[in-house]
């Protein structure tokens, strides 16, 4: 098969790339990043099998020409929270805009098939658990709102131009190649440089909190056997959102135990009220965020758990990594990368 990944320096992107050459030597990749948030490193085994062009998707077109792919994957996207936040345009254009750039490019150049990274975050605020896919949504954040906009933009372009779309909902996703030097890393990202560091970690909850995760691998299965039914599909115009999780919801306190037991180090922590969570990202906010410290507070403590039914049944698909196997891949990983 012949992919074009958009994000391809990015966590997802990389390992997306890396997974399809070692199960398919002889498929074609190509690759999009313009480096807001991408590493050249996680590319660097995988650079010469990969055509990677380094731009923006504003400029697609330019950038590849008219290339039929059998697949677009669709990663890239602003998904710190606090970012999106900050600048709502810069959400809008990167993470809605964008997709417009990359469906139109889909359609002049005859591919027919598009995965959208969407998110879990789009069911921001409700009490139904197991989360269904076709609950009701109402956002209050901007990261999450401009995922549901962008899922229904791709919903009206395949009524309206033939298009197939799978949307992702992915829940919280970890694996080796996580991000952990950025200002804000997801939480076990953080979790695994503080203990490795030997360093204070900041907790803003009691940890109780549980979430769903989901392990990079069973992810990138997921995303495969989207593109393969999508491609076997005879006419266009399949519009399809589906969870990504485990179905299994775990508190963090529960990953700090594993990751200590797996490490034998004890992790510091300093705890904190959820309401003071963003007050550490003052420095990324040139203006005060009219933003009511509930809405911080309830995001910090909320409880996430993917219903799976819609992915197994459609896709045959169900999570297979358990969770104590997963951080330990990240710690060996986190190890030699980490500096002390
Ligand atoms: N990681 C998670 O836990 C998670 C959870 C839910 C949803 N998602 C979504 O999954 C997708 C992949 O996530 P990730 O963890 O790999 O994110 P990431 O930030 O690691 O990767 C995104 C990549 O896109 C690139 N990019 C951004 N805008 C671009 C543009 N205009 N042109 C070219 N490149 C651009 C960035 O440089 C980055 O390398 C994102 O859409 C994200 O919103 C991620």
């Amino acid at each position: 098969m012949n992919y074009l990944i958009t994000g391809i320096a990015g966590f997802v992107g990389s390992s997306l790339a890396r997974a399809i050459l070692t199960k398919h030597p002889k498929a074609r990749i190509t690759g999009i990043d313009n480096m807001s948030f991408g590493y050249r490193e996680r590319l660097s085994d995988i650079v010469d099998r990969i055509e990677f062009i380094e731009g923006d998707l504003v400029d697609i077109e330019r950038l590849l020409g008219r290339r039929r792919f059998d697949s677009i994957v669709h990663c890239a996207a602003i998904a710190p929270l606090p970012e999106c936040q900050r600048d709502s345009y810069r959400a809008l254009s990167q993470n809605v805009a964008i997709c417009g750039a990359v469906a139109d490019y889909a359609l002049a150049s005859g591919s027919r098939d598009i995965v959208f990274f969407s998110s879990g975050a789009i069911y921001e605020g409700t009490a139904q658990f197991p989360t269904r896919e076709d609950i009701s949504i109402a956002t209050s954040l901007i990261y999450p709102t401009t995922k549901y906009i962008a899922e229904q933009y791709f919903e009206a372009m395949c009524r309206s131009h033939g298009l197939n779309v799978t949307a992702i909902r992915l829940f919280n996703l970890y694996g080796p190649h996580q991000d952990y030097f950025r200002k804000q890393p997801p939480l076990i990202g953080y979790l695994l440089t503080n203990l490795i560091r030997d360093q204070q970690a900041v907790l803003f909850s009691s940890g109780e909190q549980c979430r769903d995760y989901i392990y990079i691998d069973d992810l990138l299965e997921l995303v495969q056997l989207s593109a393969v039914k999508m491609m076997n599909e005879l006419t266009g115009g399949k519009f399809v959102a589906v969870n990504a999780g485990s179905g299994e919801p775990v508190s963090v306190n529960a990953i700090i135990e594993i990751l200590e037991t797996l490490s034998g180090r004890q992790l510091k922590i300093e705890r904190r009220p959820a309401a003071q969570y963003w007050d550490k990202y003052n420095e990324l906010f040139d203006r005060p965020i009219a933003l009511d410290r509930i809405v911080i507070e309830r995001e910090v403590n909320k409880h996430t758990q993917a219903a799976i039914t819609k992915a197994r049944e459609e896709l045959g698909w169900v999570a297979k990594v358990g969770l104590q196997e997963g951080l330990n891949a990240c710690l060996n990983h986190a190890q030699r990368i980490i500096l002390l």
